[in-house]
């Protein structure tokens, strides 16, 4: 880690110990250490065309096996990966009472399992999903490993024999209404938006930290490449997430 990259950490450890009310904004970059790949870094999903296509609401109903093979090959560890440093960060800020929510691009529940509560998954979760006709609810842990043991191909209803769909946000799908309605709402009362591992090109997503700023609120950006908000955010960490939380974890 270079110098300048531990003076930036520095300031934004300083920064998150002087605000009262943090939310975090979580993208991709946050569990890519815990083995799940991001979408634009080099090598990132959507490199992979074909998932482009598979990652929609019509690629969904036109191929709902060929989504769930695409997904399980190229995220092997989405519904078996830990929480990372940077995860755990979070969840002990919330604790201390100092953050009221994570607001979540991803779709993994580490979050949740590093202990979180508030948390506002805006592009939906794998780990639920409901019948495409009569909308039973699932938990979806045990159909992904029966798929990876080759055993089925495609989850289907136990009440009615459809297919079950993961409670994500696909392309084409529209954004959870009242769990954006929330994370809008958090946004605008807090004192600090602490964006970890997101390239802030997705809207109305990206849109968030325009918002805080709006409303007064610093912002603190902790990702490995440059984004288009850098030159509005009070700090910039442009390092890598596991060191930012492992460092934080030791002064918060
Ligand atoms: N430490 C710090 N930064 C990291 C790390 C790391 N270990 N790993 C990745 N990053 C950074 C990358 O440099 C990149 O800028 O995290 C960012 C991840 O950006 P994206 O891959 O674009 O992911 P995200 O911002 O979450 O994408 C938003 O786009 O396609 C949609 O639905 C999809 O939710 C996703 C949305
Ligand atoms: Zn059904």
């Amino acid at each position: 880690m270079t110098n300048t990259v531990a003076q930036a950490i520095e300031q934004a450890i300083a920064a998150l110990q002087s605000a009262t009310r943090i939310v975090a904004f979580s993208g991709a970059g946050i569990s890519t250490d815990a083995g799940i790949p991001d979408f634009r870094s080099r090598g990132g999903l959507w490199e992979d065309d074909r998932l482009m296509e598979l990652m929609s609401a019509r690629g969904f109903r036109h191929d709902p096996a060929g989504f769930y093979q695409a997904s399980l090959q190229l995220m092997p560890n989405l519904h078996r990966a830990q929480p990372t440093a940077a995860h755990q960060l979070l969840a002990r800020l919330e604790t201390q009472g100092k953050l009221t929510a994570v607001i979540t691009q991803n779709i993994d529940g580490l979050h949740q399992a590093a202990g979180s509560r508030a948390v506002y998954e805006i592009h939906g979760s794998f780990r639920t999903g409901h019948c495409l006709d009569c909308r039973a609810s699932y938990q979806m842990a045990a159909f992904y490993e029966q798929i990876e043991r080759g055993e089925i191909r495609l989850p289907r209803c136990a009440r009615c024999n459809a297919p079950i769909k993961p409670d994500v946000v696909l392309f084409g799908d529209l954004l959870p209404f009242a769990v954006w309605e929330s994370a809008v709402n958090a946004v605008e009362q807090c004192d600090l938006l602490l964006v970890t591992g997101s390239s802030l090109v997705v809207y109305p997503a990206a849109e968030l930290p325009n918002l805080a700023l709006k409303h007064g609120a610093r912002l603190v950006i902790v990702n490995r490449e440059p984004t288009d908000y850098d030159r509005l955010a009070h700090v910039v960490a442009p390092g890598e997430l596991s060191d930012f939380g492992r460092l934080a974890l030791t002064k918060l």
